[in-house]
């Protein structure tokens, strides 16, 4: 049995609302009619949206240390003629069905640490949670965490298939959460680092059904934490931010691997471009010290410099922001802004690096970020009421439109007290240049999570459609659109 401090306490009123979308484990459910609250879902619309997170923040009373140590659980809502049906499983990974058996935490994850004496700890596997993000692919889908393989499960039903090697990875080999598809033959583009003496950056390309058609490796500066790849043109570009894993007390048991990674900024950044055909290094080049998790648009432009849209964070406090969310009273002060950084991909040179918006954000995703290819639009979740500096136990409250080419910002606003997840894109199935921003929601008010759809190019409208979900769905992290027929 862990024994770890925990300030967690029921919510109050001096807590932020949505703390009570995290009190309890999510429970599974469906596959269940979902009632309309609100407008008509557009006919242009159908398929399946997925959502992936933790859905568990403990296990025998006890509060996981860090957020990321949640049990995966996936959200599915299929949207068809006949009405909308969502279900909510849990990923049957091989720790999360011993965890159950036996009602208690045992193994060691981002932020947490097995039970018992450290020598004990040696040579234990960490627990796959596989609660990061997901990608659809045309015969499972598969629900991504980087430190290990993929797990898939049915599109249909969700049910757990199993670890998935895509043909390739070696034994839980990490498989990030972040993979990339380029627009010509739907190919997909991923990585995952490994560490021994020195870390490296292992490179994947896969076909569009996920099976790996090729490998590369590229070298890191240092043991450090490298979440997303951007995709620009015909390069894969990667920011590894200055942390330099202590991988002794990580070895030995003495400390988790959130807790061994030190913040060393002397170091900078180093920024490493890829030929995505070849998978090989072009260029690698040492800039000023940053951490970010997430990149949003990547193109190459006219003048063939590199452009690459990104959430850039002073440090790595966010890191102990996300340790402690799971407590409800998060202080760490993180503000995350987007920033564009270009580049000239033979050498890697920074030309420019400038803050876009003043507001604070994360989850960038855009039409064309898939592709590679010039955007002109941006959707993120963002906190447009204040800074986060003034309250920093909130959460974002708002979806945000970025128009690069008019300059302008519109916004999706649910409410006070209610806070959508990452935007997810889904383009109209009859209008090619028309989409669909989904949400989910939670109304820290009624106690209740909603998928709450927009017209992309409208947010300030408000939702054309709200379903209700039948329970709370806890906050989740990454999702997909999988388009139907
Ligand atoms: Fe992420």
């Amino acid at each position: 049995m862990i024994h770890q401090p925990s300030s967690y306490q029921k919510a109050t009123q001096t807590q932020p609302l949505w703390i009570k979308a995290l009190a309890e484990p999510g429970q599974e459910f469906g596959p269940i009619d979902l009632r309309l609250l609100s407008g008509e879902v557009p006919v242009g619309l159908r398929g399946t949206l997925y959502r992936n997170g933790p859905g568990r923040l403990e296990r025998g009373g006890e509060r996981v240390p860090h957020w990321f140590d949640g049990d995966g659980a996936i959200l599915a809502v299929h949207l068809m003629d006949a009405g909308a049906i969502g279900l909510y499983r849990y990923i049957q990974t091989t720790g999360f069905q011993a965890e159950s058996q036996s009602g208690e935490y045992l193994y060691s994850g981002y932020g947490q640490l097995a039970p018992g004496p450290f020598w004990q700890r040696w040579g234990k596997p960490t627990k796959n949670t596989a609660n990061t993000s997901v990608i659809a692919l045309p015969d499972k889908l598969l629900a991504l965490w980087e430190g290990g393989s993929p797990h898939a499960l049915d599109l249909e039903t969700l049910e757990t298939i199993g670890i998935d090697n895509l043909g390739a990875l070696a034994n839980n080999q990490p498989f990030s959460a972040h993979p990339k598809r380029a627009p010509e033959a739907g190919d997909i583009y991923n990585f995952g680092v490994t560490y021994g003496k020195t870390a490296k950056l292992n490179l994947f390309r896969c076909d569009s059904t996920g099976q790996i058609q090729q490998v590369g490796e590229v070298p890191l500066p240092r043991l450090s934490l490298v979440h997303d790849v951007c995709l620009a043109g015909p390069y894969l570009v990667f920011f590894v931010p200055p942390l330099q894993l202590q991988a002794l007390p990580l070895l030995l048991g003495f400390r988790s691997y959130s807790d061994a990674l030190q913040w060393q900024p002397d170091q900078g950044t180093q920024i490493i471009v890829v030929d995505r055909q070849t998978l090989q290094e072009v260029s690698r080049y040492d800039t000023d010290p940053w951490f970010q998790w997430h990149f949003g648009n990547g193109y190459v432009d006219q003048d063939g410099s590199v452009v690459v849209d990104y959430i850039r964070y002073p440090d790595f406090q966010i890191n102990q922001w996300l340790a402690e969310v799971p407590t409800g009273h998060p202080l760490a002060s993180t503000p995350g802004k987007l920033w564009r950084l270009r580049l000239v991909p033979e050498t890697g040179k920074v030309l420019e690096n400038t803050q876009q918006w003043e507001l604070d954000c994360d989850f960038p995703i855009g039409p064309a970020l898939q592709g590679g290819t010039k955007p002109n639009r941006l959707y993120l979740a963002a906190d447009a009421d204040a800074s986060w500096a003034e309250k920093t136990a909130e959460m974002y409250n708002s979806i945000a439109c970025l128009d690069f080419q008019t300059g302008g910002v519109s916004l999706a606003q649910p409410g006070l007290g209610c806070y959508p997840s990452e935007p997810i894109y889904a383009p109209d199935r009859f209008t090619p240049n028309q989409g669909w921003i989904l949400t989910v929601v939670f109304d820290g008010n009624r106690d209740r999570s909603t998928l709450q759809i927009y017209n992309a190019q409208q947010l300030d409208a408000g939702p054309v459609a709200v379903l209700e979900l039948p329970q709370i769905i806890p906050i989740s992290f990454h999702g997909t659109w999988r388009p139907g027929n």
